[in-house]
């Protein structure tokens, strides 16, 4: 267990954990939403915990037991999510964007139930983008100093390969790591494994072999806690 090698390189760090996928209304009963489980963001919270982090996790539409010794600020959509993430950024060392949130919301909510018509037809929804919190943290000045992760979920295409795709996205957000998971198969979606590349904005790649999301989490941390300015 490598939490036991290093049981304190966290204390005194503040860190934000984001977890689980974002719902965006339709209205009052339904949504748009994604499979992201929360289980790798909560596994990053725990072991941050673990290290003497004081750690604040953003939940959004997770069912899973509050971690111990941790804060945990519940979120269902990607305003709320962004909201709380940019909030606690301010203070923070550090932020992991674990969650998945929903890139469109619908461009109205009704305020109603929709109902169905009798002619068999049905509405068409019209979208809008999400704004994208990591972009926005990573750019925004004011967090001097924190070191900030996306994840990536990726599968390769005629544009590129997963790692292509990676650090080109990792260029566009701005963050300082991106962790970068092969999806083609749909395999890590509620699965209790992960297996990663974390790529660094300095050019580090460094290769997490197939094992428990707890144990990726703390690989993600040493990552942070090696780049940490003081
Ligand atoms: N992310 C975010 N805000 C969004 C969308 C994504 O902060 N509105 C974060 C995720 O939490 C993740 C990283 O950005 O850490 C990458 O998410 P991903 O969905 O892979 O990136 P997108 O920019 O949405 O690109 P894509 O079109 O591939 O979905
Ligand atoms: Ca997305």
């Amino acid at each position: 267990d490598p939490s036991s090698v290093n049981p304190t390189d966290l204390a005194g760090r503040k860190v934000v954990v984001s977890a689980g996928g974002t719902r965006e209304y339709l209205d009052p009963v339904r949504f748009l939403g994604n499979r992201s489980s929360g289980l790798q963001g909560y596994a990053l919270a725990r072991a941050a915990a673990s290290r003497g982090a004081h750690v604040t996790l953003v939940s959004a539409n997770v069912s899973l037991p509050d971690p111990a010794g941790v804060s945990v600020v519940r979120v269902e959509t990607t305003a709320q999510l962004r909201e709380a993430v940019v909030t606690a950024t301010a203070t923070a060392d550090a932020v992991v964007m674990a969650a998945a949130p929903a890139d469109f919301r619908p461009t109205a909510v009704s305020d109603a139930k929709i109902k169905k018509s009798d002619d068999g037809s049905a509405p068409a929804i019209e979208l809008e983008q999400n704004p994208d919190i990591l972009a926005e943290i990573s750019h925004d000045r004011s967090r001097a100093g924190a070191v900030i992760v996306g994840f990536a979920a990726e599968t390769g295409d005629a544009s590129g390969s997963v790692l292509d795709l990676g650090r080109a996205k990792l260029a566009r957000k701005g963050c300082d790591l991106l962790v970068v998971n092969d999806v083609s198969g749909g395999a890590v979606f509620g699965s209790e494994d992960n297996e990663a590349v974390v790529l660094g904005a300095d050019g580090a790649s460094v290769e997490v072999p197939h094992g428990s999301k707890t144990a990726l989490a703390h690989v993600i941390w040493d990552e942070v806690v090696r780049r940490f300015a003081d």
